[in-house]
């Protein structure tokens, strides 16, 4: 019983009837818009290879913030970029660093806006590396206390979720005991649980001022070739208390997204990375492709996929459109 009994193109003759039909639905709620921060006041750096992205002083991250609020974003992503950096990455929870600082500005003025920290050392320490270095090696241990002390100071300045990136192996167990310890059992974790070596990071480095010094990130992030893996890593995470997961980056790792999110019952974050959106720029900007098209297409992919919240630097234009 085929054709022409079936003829698929019926129920997409017109829009009303396509939107009837259509499967899959992003609210502007579920998108995550990531935030960098320094110190001073009136500072806005723009990113070379991500168009309309930039390094801000507080002063001016909330008016990006006010921004994704007034178009319904359901939260913002805070990286900071410290005034000075060491072999452990001190800065990283200073009272006064410029994600603490950020945090309670956000708190202050925009209390609806769910504010994220991302939990990683790579921009707080002068060697780049997101833990602490031992012979040359990221020692895994010994960052653990780091990235808990970090994930508390967050919590304290008022961060409704911590997110840890830095791929250390028990970090969630260790920031869940730290904060529970410091009376913030309340806090949850959205853990990146499968975060790859991936080169689509390439121009959030330069946003965060985050390279490596030497060496590279492949003896702690995931390889890209395997997807069985971010299951285990997914099962790991979720043992020591990750409320909600991670999948990173997002376009290129859809079967990872599909994959995780029938794995698990959690919240699934995708991240669509730096890279994700220069290359949309990047062709749009040559006429090669429409960069707004593009944009809602790549979103509409990884929601199609599996997940629940969308990290990306196109959160306040997607959800301009989306009203
Ligand atoms: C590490 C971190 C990275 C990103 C988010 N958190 C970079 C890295 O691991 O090198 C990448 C985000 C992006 O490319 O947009 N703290």
């Amino acid at each position: 019983m085929a054709f022409p009994i079936h003829r698929p193109r019926r129920l997409r003759r017109t829009e009303p009837l396509r939107r009837l039909v259509r499967e899959t639905h992003i609210a502007p709620a579920q998108l995550v818009l990531p935030l960098f921060v320094r110190g001073g006041t009136n500072v806005r750096r723009p990113i070379d290879a991500m168009p309309g992205v930039a390094q801000t002083s507080v002063d001016e991250m909330l008016r990006d913030a006010e921004r994704a609020a007034t178009h319904g974003v359901g939260g913002v992503l805070l990286f900071g970029i410290p005034e000075h950096k060491d072999a452990t990455g001190t800065e990283a929870w200073a009272d006064d660093g410029p994600v603490q600082r950020a945090v309670r500005a956000l708190k202050r003025d925009l209390p609806d806006l769910v504010v994220i920290t991302d939990v990683c050392l790579c921009e707080y320490t002068d060697h780049g590396h997101c833990g602490v270095l031992a012979n040359g090696d990221v020692d895994n241990d010994a960052t653990l206390e780091l990235v808990a002390r970090e994930a508390v100071s967050h919590a304290r300045a008022g961060a409704d979720i911590v997110a840890p990136s830095d791929m250390m192996d028990g970090r969630v167990a260790a920031i869940r005991r730290a904060l529970d310890a410091d009376g913030r059992a309340h806090t949850p974790i959205l853990s990146y649980a499968a975060k790859y070596a991936s080169v689509f990071y390439g121009p959030f480095r330069e946003a965060a001022e985050s390279t490596p010094r030497s060496g590279d990130r492949r003896g702690y992030q995931m390889d890209p070739s395997n997807a069985r893996e971010a299951l285990h890593e997914v099962a790991l995470d979720l043992d020591e208390g990750a409320d909600a997961v991670m999948v990173k980056p997002a376009g290129p790792y859809l079967d990872v997204i599909a994959r995780v999110r029938r794995a698990t019952r959690v919240p699934l974050a995708a991240y669509q990375v730096s890279g994700e959106f220069a290359m949309i720029h990047a062709a749009a900007e040559r006429g090669w492709l429409d960069g707004d098209r593009a944009m809602m297409e790549s979103l509409t992919a990884i929601r199609r996929a599996g997940a629940d919240i969308i990290i990306t630097y196109f959160a306040i234009d997607a959800a301009a459109r989306l009203r």
